[in-house]
Protein backbone atom coordinates (compact mmCIF):
# COMPACT_ATOMS: atom_id res chain seq x y z
CA UNK A 1 0.00 0.00 0.00
CA UNK A 2 1.13 3.60 -0.88
CA UNK A 3 1.50 5.87 2.18
CA UNK A 4 1.56 9.65 1.31
CA UNK A 5 1.59 12.46 4.11
CA UNK A 6 2.89 15.56 4.08
CA UNK A 7 5.85 16.79 5.79
CA UNK A 8 6.59 19.94 6.37
CA UNK A 9 10.07 20.88 6.95
CA UNK A 10 10.99 24.46 7.69
CA UNK A 11 15.19 25.58 7.36
CA UNK A 12 14.77 28.79 8.93
CA UNK A 13 18.64 29.69 9.40
CA UNK A 14 20.30 27.16 6.47
CA UNK A 15 22.50 28.74 4.32
CA UNK A 16 22.10 29.72 0.85
CA UNK A 17 22.17 26.68 -1.76
CA UNK A 18 20.24 28.15 -4.70
CA UNK A 19 18.15 31.13 -3.55
CA UNK A 20 14.36 30.11 -3.01
CA UNK A 21 12.07 33.13 -2.73
CA UNK A 22 8.45 33.77 -1.86
CA UNK A 23 7.12 30.00 -2.25
CA UNK A 24 7.70 27.25 -0.47
CA UNK A 25 9.87 24.44 -2.52
CA UNK A 26 8.38 20.91 -2.47
CA UNK A 27 10.64 17.99 -3.40
CA UNK A 28 9.36 14.29 -2.86
CA UNK A 29 11.51 11.73 -1.49
CA UNK A 30 10.56 7.81 -1.46
CA UNK A 31 11.60 6.01 1.37
CA UNK A 32 11.64 2.20 2.21
CA UNK A 33 11.28 1.48 -1.66
CA UNK A 34 8.09 3.77 -2.37
CA UNK A 35 5.74 1.64 0.47
CA UNK A 36 6.21 5.54 1.47
CA UNK A 37 5.93 8.55 -0.48
CA UNK A 38 7.10 11.92 1.65
CA UNK A 39 6.53 15.45 0.27
CA UNK A 40 9.13 17.38 2.07
CA UNK A 41 7.62 21.48 1.64
CA UNK A 42 10.27 24.13 2.96
CA UNK A 43 10.40 27.39 2.88
CA UNK A 44 13.06 30.08 4.05
CA UNK A 45 12.83 33.07 6.49
CA UNK A 46 14.99 35.88 7.75
CA UNK A 47 15.14 36.29 11.54
CA UNK A 48 14.39 39.75 12.07
CA UNK A 49 15.03 39.34 15.70
CA UNK A 50 12.48 41.37 17.55
CA UNK A 51 9.53 43.30 16.37
CA UNK A 52 6.00 42.63 16.84
CA UNK A 53 2.95 43.36 16.09
CA UNK A 54 -0.71 43.35 17.73
CA UNK A 55 -2.66 40.64 16.57
CA UNK A 56 -5.81 42.74 15.03
CA UNK A 57 -3.69 43.90 12.50
CA UNK A 58 -3.04 40.29 11.26
CA UNK A 59 -4.64 37.04 11.33
CA UNK A 60 -4.03 34.57 14.82
CA UNK A 61 -3.40 31.45 14.45
CA UNK A 62 -3.75 28.43 17.55
CA UNK A 63 -0.19 26.53 17.30
CA UNK A 64 1.80 24.48 19.87
CA UNK A 65 5.27 25.15 18.55
CA UNK A 66 7.30 28.05 16.51
CA UNK A 67 7.55 25.39 13.16
CA UNK A 68 3.72 25.27 13.20
CA UNK A 69 3.62 28.71 13.14
CA UNK A 70 6.01 29.01 9.92
CA UNK A 71 4.11 26.21 8.82
CA UNK A 72 0.92 28.71 9.19
CA UNK A 73 2.34 31.35 7.16
CA UNK A 74 3.42 29.07 4.49
CA UNK A 75 0.17 27.70 4.01
CA UNK A 76 -2.01 31.52 4.58
CA UNK A 77 -2.90 32.67 1.41
CA UNK A 78 0.20 35.95 0.65
CA UNK A 79 1.40 35.82 3.92
CA UNK A 80 4.80 37.81 4.24
CA UNK A 81 5.70 37.74 8.08
CA UNK A 82 4.37 35.62 11.36
CA UNK A 83 5.72 36.05 14.65
CA UNK A 84 5.46 33.85 17.48
CA UNK A 85 5.59 34.39 21.30
CA UNK A 86 5.84 32.17 24.10
CA UNK A 87 2.27 32.02 25.15
CA UNK A 88 2.09 30.04 21.74
CA UNK A 89 0.48 33.00 20.16
CA UNK A 90 1.11 33.01 16.23
CA UNK A 91 0.16 35.92 13.96
CA UNK A 92 0.93 35.79 10.59
CA UNK A 93 0.41 39.68 8.51
CA UNK A 94 0.23 39.89 4.70
CA UNK A 95 2.68 42.67 4.68
CA UNK A 96 5.97 43.23 6.15
CA UNK A 97 6.38 44.57 9.61
CA UNK A 98 8.80 47.33 8.74
CA UNK A 99 6.38 48.42 6.14
CA UNK A 100 4.03 49.85 9.19
CA UNK A 101 7.07 50.36 11.72
CA UNK A 102 4.13 52.65 13.87
CA UNK A 103 2.69 49.92 14.84
CA UNK A 104 5.44 47.34 15.46
CA UNK A 105 6.50 47.22 18.74
CA UNK A 106 10.31 46.95 19.00
CA UNK A 107 11.93 45.00 21.83
CA UNK A 108 8.82 42.92 22.68
CA UNK A 109 9.30 39.42 23.59
CA UNK A 110 7.86 37.73 20.40
CA UNK A 111 10.12 36.61 17.54
CA UNK A 112 9.32 37.87 14.21
CA UNK A 113 10.19 36.01 10.62
CA UNK A 114 10.08 37.27 7.28
CA UNK A 115 9.79 34.77 4.07
CA UNK A 116 12.96 35.19 1.43
CA UNK A 117 12.24 38.06 -0.55
CA UNK A 118 13.84 40.09 -3.15
CA UNK A 119 13.88 42.63 0.33
CA UNK A 120 15.26 40.68 2.46
CA UNK A 121 18.18 39.93 0.17
CA UNK A 122 18.86 42.85 -0.50
CA UNK A 123 18.62 45.55 2.39
CA UNK A 124 19.35 48.46 0.58
CA UNK A 125 17.19 47.47 -2.59
CA UNK A 126 15.32 50.51 -1.95
CA UNK A 127 17.53 53.67 -1.27
CA UNK A 128 16.96 57.30 0.50
CA UNK A 129 15.57 55.70 4.01
CA UNK A 130 12.74 54.20 1.34
CA UNK A 131 10.89 51.06 2.92
CA UNK A 132 10.92 47.60 0.82
CA UNK A 133 7.57 46.54 0.84
CA UNK A 134 7.03 42.90 -0.98
CA UNK A 135 3.95 41.42 -2.09
CA UNK A 136 3.89 37.58 -2.06
CA UNK A 137 0.76 37.44 -3.65
CA UNK A 138 2.09 39.10 -6.78
CA UNK A 139 6.03 38.62 -6.54
CA UNK A 140 6.94 41.91 -6.29
CA UNK A 141 8.19 44.65 -4.12
CA UNK A 142 7.69 48.16 -4.21
CA UNK A 143 10.27 51.23 -2.45
CA UNK A 144 7.45 53.09 0.04
CA UNK A 145 7.97 56.24 1.38
CA UNK A 146 10.45 57.74 -0.92
CA UNK A 147 11.50 61.38 0.01
CA UNK A 148 12.27 63.83 -2.13
CA UNK A 149 14.28 65.05 -4.39
CA UNK A 150 14.22 60.99 -5.21
CA UNK A 151 11.75 58.97 -7.37
CA UNK A 152 12.02 55.53 -9.57
CA UNK A 153 11.42 51.72 -8.81
CA UNK A 154 14.50 51.86 -6.00
CA UNK A 155 14.15 55.82 -4.93
CA UNK A 156 17.49 55.90 -6.62
CA UNK A 157 16.77 58.45 -9.44
CA UNK A 158 16.93 61.81 -9.21
CA UNK A 159 17.33 64.68 -11.88
CA UNK A 160 19.02 67.10 -9.20
CA UNK A 161 23.32 67.04 -9.64
CA UNK A 162 24.16 64.94 -6.55
CA UNK A 163 28.06 64.42 -6.57
CA UNK A 164 28.12 60.50 -6.23
CA UNK A 165 30.03 59.57 -2.44
CA UNK A 166 31.09 56.21 -1.42
CA UNK A 167 28.80 55.62 1.76
CA UNK A 168 29.26 53.15 4.44
CA UNK A 169 27.31 49.93 4.88
CA UNK A 170 26.06 51.09 8.35
CA UNK A 171 23.93 54.05 6.87
CA UNK A 172 23.12 52.69 3.38
CA UNK A 173 21.22 49.86 5.28
CA UNK A 174 19.88 51.77 7.43
CA UNK A 175 21.64 51.22 10.66
CA UNK A 176 22.02 54.60 11.61
CA UNK A 177 18.61 56.43 10.59
CA UNK A 178 17.23 57.06 13.99
CA UNK A 179 18.01 56.60 17.64
CA UNK A 180 15.63 53.22 17.40
CA UNK A 181 17.59 51.67 14.69
CA UNK A 182 20.85 52.83 17.02
CA UNK A 183 19.61 51.33 20.21
CA UNK A 184 18.59 48.11 17.81
CA UNK A 185 21.76 47.64 16.01
CA UNK A 186 24.31 48.83 18.13
CA UNK A 187 22.57 48.80 21.83
CA UNK A 188 23.63 52.04 22.80
CA UNK A 189 23.77 53.09 26.31
CA UNK A 190 20.97 54.13 29.17
CA UNK A 191 22.44 57.82 28.65
CA UNK A 192 21.79 61.07 26.97
CA UNK A 193 24.31 60.99 24.16
CA UNK A 194 24.71 62.53 20.91
CA UNK A 195 24.86 60.92 17.26
CA UNK A 196 24.80 61.12 13.88
CA UNK A 197 21.76 60.03 12.52
CA UNK A 198 21.21 59.32 8.43
CA UNK A 199 17.20 59.08 8.42
CA UNK A 200 17.38 59.39 4.43
CA UNK A 201 19.89 56.41 4.26
CA UNK A 202 22.19 58.89 2.43
CA UNK A 203 25.45 61.25 3.44
CA UNK A 204 22.78 63.71 4.97
CA UNK A 205 22.65 64.04 8.48
CA UNK A 206 20.95 65.14 11.72
CA UNK A 207 22.94 65.60 14.78
CA UNK A 208 20.62 64.13 17.91
CA UNK A 209 20.68 62.85 21.12
CA UNK A 210 19.39 59.25 22.35
CA UNK A 211 18.65 58.06 24.91
CA UNK A 212 18.31 54.51 24.01
CA UNK A 213 15.37 54.46 21.16
CA UNK A 214 14.62 57.93 22.94
CA UNK A 215 15.52 60.81 20.81
CA UNK A 216 15.21 63.92 22.11
CA UNK A 217 13.09 66.36 19.47
CA UNK A 218 12.86 69.92 21.48
CA UNK A 219 14.82 71.48 24.16
CA UNK A 220 13.94 74.87 25.63
CA UNK A 221 15.05 76.38 29.09
CA UNK A 222 13.56 78.95 31.01
CA UNK A 223 17.13 81.16 30.47
CA UNK A 224 15.88 83.95 28.07
CA UNK A 225 18.09 82.87 25.40
CA UNK A 226 16.44 82.70 21.59
CA UNK A 227 14.10 79.73 20.20
CA UNK A 228 14.90 78.37 17.06
CA UNK A 229 11.45 77.17 15.78
CA UNK A 230 11.93 74.15 13.36
CA UNK A 231 9.61 73.92 10.63
CA UNK A 232 9.11 71.15 7.81
CA UNK A 233 11.95 73.46 5.70
CA UNK A 234 14.42 72.65 8.45
CA UNK A 235 14.34 69.06 7.32
CA UNK A 236 16.02 69.25 3.91
CA UNK A 237 19.16 69.38 3.83
CA UNK A 238 20.23 67.86 7.55
CA UNK A 239 20.61 70.10 10.91
CA UNK A 240 21.81 69.91 14.00
CA UNK A 241 19.35 69.00 17.10
CA UNK A 242 21.68 69.44 19.71
CA UNK A 243 22.09 73.06 19.68
CA UNK A 244 20.00 74.82 22.89
CA UNK A 245 17.08 75.85 22.52
CA UNK A 246 15.02 74.81 19.83
CA UNK A 247 11.51 73.73 19.63
CA UNK A 248 10.29 71.12 16.76
CA UNK A 249 6.88 72.70 15.35
CA UNK A 250 4.11 70.22 13.53
CA UNK A 251 5.34 70.68 10.46
CA UNK A 252 8.39 69.50 11.46
CA UNK A 253 7.58 66.60 13.46
CA UNK A 254 5.04 65.52 10.39
CA UNK A 255 7.71 65.30 8.27
CA UNK A 256 10.60 63.85 10.51
CA UNK A 257 7.46 61.19 11.09
CA UNK A 258 7.54 60.35 7.80
CA UNK A 259 10.87 59.85 8.01
CA UNK A 260 11.92 58.05 10.86
CA UNK A 261 8.21 56.54 12.01
CA UNK A 262 7.76 57.31 15.57
CA UNK A 263 4.69 56.12 17.42
CA UNK A 264 4.91 57.63 21.19
CA UNK A 265 5.31 61.24 22.19
CA UNK A 266 6.40 62.31 25.64
CA UNK A 267 6.42 65.73 26.54
CA UNK A 268 8.12 67.10 29.57
CA UNK A 269 8.86 69.50 31.88
CA UNK A 270 10.80 70.17 35.05
CA UNK A 271 10.21 73.00 37.62
CA UNK A 272 12.99 75.40 39.22
CA UNK A 273 12.55 73.17 42.39
CA UNK A 274 13.19 70.86 39.63
CA UNK A 275 10.06 68.55 40.00
CA UNK A 276 9.61 66.13 36.86
CA UNK A 277 6.27 66.45 34.90
CA UNK A 278 5.68 64.02 32.16
CA UNK A 279 3.31 63.52 30.18
CA UNK A 280 3.19 60.55 27.78
CA UNK A 281 1.28 58.60 25.36
CA UNK A 282 0.81 55.03 25.82
CA UNK A 283 1.68 53.07 23.15
CA UNK A 284 -0.57 52.44 20.27
CA UNK A 285 -3.00 55.19 20.73
CA UNK A 286 -2.21 55.98 17.32
CA UNK A 287 -4.86 58.67 17.76
CA UNK A 288 -2.50 60.83 20.01
CA UNK A 289 0.68 61.03 17.57
CA UNK A 290 -2.14 61.56 14.71
CA UNK A 291 -3.47 64.66 16.17
CA UNK A 292 -0.14 66.09 16.76
CA UNK A 293 1.35 65.40 13.58
CA UNK A 294 -1.99 67.03 12.03
CA UNK A 295 -2.99 63.53 9.94
CA UNK A 296 -6.17 64.53 11.83
CA UNK A 297 -7.93 67.43 14.10
CA UNK A 298 -9.50 64.77 16.49
CA UNK A 299 -8.31 66.02 19.76
CA UNK A 300 -6.91 62.97 21.29
CA UNK A 301 -8.63 61.88 25.22
CA UNK A 302 -6.82 62.53 28.08
CA UNK A 303 -8.22 59.00 30.22
CA UNK A 304 -6.28 55.65 29.89
CA UNK A 305 -5.18 57.15 26.48
CA UNK A 306 -1.89 59.21 28.63
CA UNK A 307 0.05 58.78 31.01
CA UNK A 308 0.12 61.78 33.50
CA UNK A 309 3.36 61.89 35.71
CA UNK A 310 4.86 63.96 38.57
CA UNK A 311 7.94 62.95 40.05
CA UNK A 312 7.41 59.36 38.16
CA UNK A 313 4.16 58.58 40.37
CA UNK A 314 0.91 58.90 38.42
CA UNK A 315 -1.40 61.96 38.64
CA UNK A 316 -4.80 61.34 39.31
CA UNK A 317 -6.17 64.17 38.10
CA UNK A 318 -9.18 65.21 35.10
CA UNK A 319 -8.80 67.12 32.12
CA UNK A 320 -11.69 69.90 32.31
CA UNK A 321 -13.50 68.40 29.04
CA UNK A 322 -11.79 65.01 28.90
CA UNK A 323 -9.61 66.01 25.93
CA UNK A 324 -6.25 67.17 25.71
CA UNK A 325 -4.76 70.07 24.32
CA UNK A 326 -7.16 73.42 22.31
CA UNK A 327 -8.81 73.22 19.27
CA UNK A 328 -8.68 77.26 18.95
CA UNK A 329 -4.86 76.51 18.90
CA UNK A 330 -3.21 77.47 15.94
CA UNK A 331 -1.77 73.91 14.75
CA UNK A 332 1.74 74.58 13.73
CA UNK A 333 1.89 75.19 17.54
CA UNK A 334 -0.19 72.06 18.50
CA UNK A 335 3.22 70.70 20.97
CA UNK A 336 3.87 73.89 23.01
CA UNK A 337 0.19 76.00 23.20
CA UNK A 338 -2.29 74.91 26.02
CA UNK A 339 -0.92 71.29 26.03
CA UNK A 340 -2.85 70.29 28.89
CA UNK A 341 -5.58 71.89 31.43
CA UNK A 342 -6.53 70.07 34.43
CA UNK A 343 -10.12 70.37 35.53
CA UNK A 344 -8.26 72.21 38.72
CA UNK A 345 -7.04 75.25 36.21
CA UNK A 346 -2.99 74.06 36.53
CA UNK A 347 -2.04 73.90 32.89
CA UNK A 348 0.86 72.61 31.07
CA UNK A 349 1.57 75.16 28.08
CA UNK A 350 4.93 76.53 26.43
CA UNK A 351 4.47 79.68 24.42
CA UNK A 352 3.80 83.13 24.06
CA UNK A 353 7.13 83.32 26.44
CA UNK A 354 4.53 82.21 28.75
CA UNK A 355 5.42 78.82 30.47
CA UNK A 356 3.36 77.18 33.03
CA UNK A 357 4.72 73.36 34.20
CA UNK A 358 1.52 72.27 35.62
CA UNK A 359 2.28 75.42 38.19
CA UNK A 360 2.20 78.88 38.84
CA UNK A 361 3.54 81.19 36.01
CA UNK A 362 7.56 81.25 35.02
CA UNK A 363 8.18 78.52 37.84
CA UNK A 364 9.45 76.48 35.30
CA UNK A 365 13.24 75.10 34.59
CA UNK A 366 12.91 73.31 31.15
CA UNK A 367 10.67 71.85 28.62
CA UNK A 368 11.18 68.81 26.10
CA UNK A 369 9.59 66.82 23.66
CA UNK A 370 10.78 63.34 23.39
CA UNK A 371 9.90 60.77 20.76
CA UNK A 372 9.89 56.59 20.78
C1 LIG B 1 15.04 -1.86 -2.19
O1 LIG B 1 14.99 -2.36 -3.52
C2 LIG B 1 16.25 -2.79 -4.03
C3 LIG B 1 16.06 -3.19 -5.50
O2 LIG B 1 14.94 -2.63 -6.04
C4 LIG B 1 16.80 -3.90 -3.20
O3 LIG B 1 18.08 -4.29 -3.69
C5 LIG B 1 16.88 -3.50 -1.77
O4 LIG B 1 17.30 -4.58 -0.97
C6 LIG B 1 15.55 -2.93 -1.25
N1 LIG B 1 15.71 -2.42 0.07
C7 LIG B 1 14.81 -2.56 1.06
C8 LIG B 1 15.15 -1.91 2.36
O5 LIG B 1 13.80 -3.21 0.92
C1 LIG C 1 18.82 51.92 -8.76
O1 LIG C 1 18.77 50.69 -8.07
C2 LIG C 1 18.67 49.56 -8.92
C3 LIG C 1 18.48 48.32 -8.02
O2 LIG C 1 19.47 48.23 -7.07
C4 LIG C 1 19.92 49.47 -9.79
O3 LIG C 1 19.81 48.36 -10.64
C5 LIG C 1 20.03 50.76 -10.58
O4 LIG C 1 21.23 50.76 -11.32
C6 LIG C 1 20.04 51.97 -9.68
N1 LIG C 1 19.99 53.18 -10.47
C7 LIG C 1 20.77 54.23 -10.19
C8 LIG C 1 20.56 55.42 -11.05
O5 LIG C 1 21.62 54.20 -9.31
C1 LIG D 1 26.68 54.06 13.27
O1 LIG D 1 26.45 54.21 14.66
C2 LIG D 1 27.35 53.46 15.47
C3 LIG D 1 26.90 53.60 16.91
O2 LIG D 1 26.94 54.94 17.31
C4 LIG D 1 28.76 53.95 15.24
O3 LIG D 1 29.66 53.16 16.00
C5 LIG D 1 29.09 53.84 13.77
O4 LIG D 1 30.35 54.43 13.53
C6 LIG D 1 28.05 54.57 12.93
N1 LIG D 1 28.34 54.36 11.53
C7 LIG D 1 28.51 55.39 10.70
C8 LIG D 1 28.82 55.01 9.30
O5 LIG D 1 28.43 56.55 11.06
C1 LIG E 1 -2.50 70.65 8.76
O1 LIG E 1 -3.29 69.83 7.91
C2 LIG E 1 -4.17 70.58 7.05
C3 LIG E 1 -5.03 69.57 6.32
O2 LIG E 1 -4.24 68.58 5.72
C4 LIG E 1 -3.33 71.45 6.12
O3 LIG E 1 -4.17 72.19 5.29
C5 LIG E 1 -2.45 72.37 6.95
O4 LIG E 1 -1.59 73.10 6.11
C6 LIG E 1 -1.61 71.56 7.93
N1 LIG E 1 -0.87 72.49 8.80
C7 LIG E 1 0.36 72.24 9.25
C8 LIG E 1 0.97 73.29 10.08
O5 LIG E 1 0.96 71.20 9.02
C1 LIG F 1 7.92 72.31 43.60
O1 LIG F 1 7.11 73.44 43.34
C2 LIG F 1 5.71 73.19 43.19
C3 LIG F 1 4.99 74.50 42.92
O2 LIG F 1 5.63 75.24 41.97
C4 LIG F 1 5.14 72.53 44.43
O3 LIG F 1 3.78 72.22 44.22
C5 LIG F 1 5.93 71.27 44.73
O4 LIG F 1 5.47 70.68 45.92
C6 LIG F 1 7.41 71.57 44.82
N1 LIG F 1 8.14 70.34 45.00
C7 LIG F 1 9.08 70.19 45.91
C8 LIG F 1 9.74 68.84 45.95
O5 LIG F 1 9.43 71.08 46.65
Amino acid sequence: MLLSFLLNILLLFAKADGEQLWEPKNSQISVHNESALVIVNQMRFRDLKTGYMLGQFGLMHVVNSMPECAAACMDTDGCVNWAFSDGNQCHTYTFALRTRPRTTYWGFWGRTFEIKNPCTESLNLCEHGSICSPDRNTKTYQCINCPPPYTGKHCNETTELIAPTVLHDDILSGRNKSCRTLWYHFDIPNAWISYFTHPWNDERKIKIRCYRYTSMITTVMNDNQPVTDLTADHLVDGLDLTVPNFRAMTSFMQAYEKLVQFDTLVFQCYRQNMTNINLKSVYFHLSILNYFINATNTRPKFASEWLLTVDNKPWNGATSDGFISNSNVDVEERFYKNLFKASDGLEITFSDNLGKCLSIEDDWHSYTVLIQ
